[in-house]
């Protein structure tokens, strides 16, 4: 539950060119899910490329104390031998998810269609991040969350439904984990539930439930949104599932080739779920050089190779419903603004307060220490691009790995180096990150 108490800095500084191919690690979302519907399932799933940072680590580690069997079978290849829907049985200690809302979340709905009563911690990001947005619709299938505090917030027990009901819920807001969470509830409860939501969020938890053998069907709803219902109680069976790189974290590689000069960098496999990369398509609207090639698929995600050369930014409007599609990738994209020439508009960017930080704040307090002009209006960030950056800041990352690689990334192209106060939260998605940077050229000491 604690993190290490023991801040690593580290300071990034002006590079030269970055060249070379990599493969970042696993996407973050498929590897939850693909343990999560593993232990679900009845028989053997053995998943390629997961990845094995904390988060997701912790995720195998609760699907352990629930029942499954997850086992390591080599480098990024790991085994589940599931339980079966509703077959989970009560954890001896409590669930601990770290830094993680998606694993807390999205295990959060398969217990509570069980009927056992599991305690949910984090680390202290997680402990103040909101938890009533999952469990207020597991409450209308019959979950009961015991907590103390406030009742929204971790630590807190859950006490899973006997007879969980099938629900139709429309969700309050674009996201992703509520949504499986209903859906994972959902697979115990007899009929069909189904889930609303105005804007599309990440679909892999139905593309993976299809995979699964789950009876799952999508229809539009409105201009941006989607209706989503499943046939509850199907009988998942075990499945092969090759995790492909994660676009969230090919984004602060991507990000750096395009602002250090001369850089000329291959990034292989990516995923390229449609809802997943509006950051591609922004940044190519600011006159990035994205080249998409070898497109495939596998278990329903598409994934290509991309090629991206150093290349002139200019600022760009965001439009608020693009948000869903590049939540995660605000940061770094303002980091791409900051150098670009004119004005960026982030727009409807009101869920990137309630993240592993308040992602609003800090990332105008990461641009601003470093010489860069920018203001929230309302849910609204406004970059002043100039073309370059000051730098010669010292950034403060909140437990927050997203802020620390986005802050190391502006560093490398500044003017003066940029320092970040702590590097540990790395490790939750991107272990690799500082070596694999290093080897492409990027200055960090
Ligand atoms: C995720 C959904 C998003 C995203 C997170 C991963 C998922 O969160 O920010 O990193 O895997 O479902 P929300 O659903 O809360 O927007």
């Amino acid at each position: 539950m604690a993190h290490s108490p023991l801040q690593t800095p580290l300071e990034s500084r002006p590079s030269g060119p970055l060249v070379g191919r990599i493969r970042v690690p696993g996407d973050k979302s498929i590897s939850h899910r693909a343990l999560i519907l593993g232990a679900l399932a009845v028989g053997e799933s053995r998943i390629s490329g997961l990845l094995e940072g904390e988060d997701v680590l912790n995720t195998a580690k609760s699907m352990q104390a629930l029942g499954a069997k997850v086992e390591r079978s080599g480098d990024f290849a790991w085994v589940v031998h599931g339980v079966g829907v509703a077959g989970f049985r009560e954890p001896q200690s409590p669930l601990d998810f770290g830094n993680s809302g998606t694993g807390c979340r999205l295990v959060m709905g398969a217990v509570a269609g069980c009927p056992i009563t599991a305690v949910f911690d984090g680390d202290a990001s997680l402990r103040a991040r909101p938890m009533r947005r999952a469990l207020d619709p597991l409450a209308l299938m019959g979950a009961k969350a015991i907590a103390g505090g406030d009742g929204g917030r971790l630590p807190l027990r859950l006490q899973g439904a006997r007879d969980p009901l099938p629900i139709e819920y429309r969700t309050p807001v674009a996201s992703a984990q509520i949504k499986s969470a209903v859906l994972l509830a959902g697979l115990a409860a007899p009929g069909q539930t189904t889930v609303i939501e105005q804007e599309a969020s990440r679909d892999h938890t139905e593309l993976m439930l299809k995979h699964f053998g789950a009876g799952i069907v999508t229809t539009a709803e409105g201009a941006h949104g989607r209706r989503i219902t499943l046939t509850g109680q199907p009988e998942l069976h075990g499945a092969k599932v090759v995790v492909p790189a994660d676009p969230s974290s090919a984004a602060f590689p991507l990000v750096a080739a395009l602002i250090v000069a001369g850089s000329d960098l291959v990034l292989s496999d990516v995923m390229t779920n449609p809802l997943r990369t509006g950051l591609f398509t922004t940044l190519r609207e600011m006159g990035a050089s994205i080249e998409e090639t070898g497109q495939r698929g596998d278990a329903g995600e598409p994934m290509a190779q991309l090629r991206v050369r150093a290349s002139r930014l200019r600022g760009v409007e965001v439009p608020p419903e693009r948000a869903p599609s590049m939540i995660d990738e605000y940061l770094v994209l303002a980091v791409a603004a900051a150098f670009a020439e004119g004005t960026t508009v982030m727009r409807g960017l009101q869920e990137l307060r309630v993240k592993e930080s308040d992602r609003l704040e800090a990332t105008a307090a990461m641009l601003r220490v470093n010489g860069v002009k920018v203001e929230i209006s309302g849910d609204d960030l406004i970059v002043e691009g100039r073309g370059h950056v000051p730098g010669g800041g010292l950034v403060a990352t909140h437990m927050d790995h997203r802020i620390a690689m986005s802050a190391l990334v502006m560093g490398l192209a500044s003017d003066k180096p940029v320092k970040v106060d702590d590097t540990a939260f790395i490790a939750t998605l991107f272990p690799d990150f500082i070596p694999m940077m290093r080897r492409l050229g990027a200055e960090f000491s």
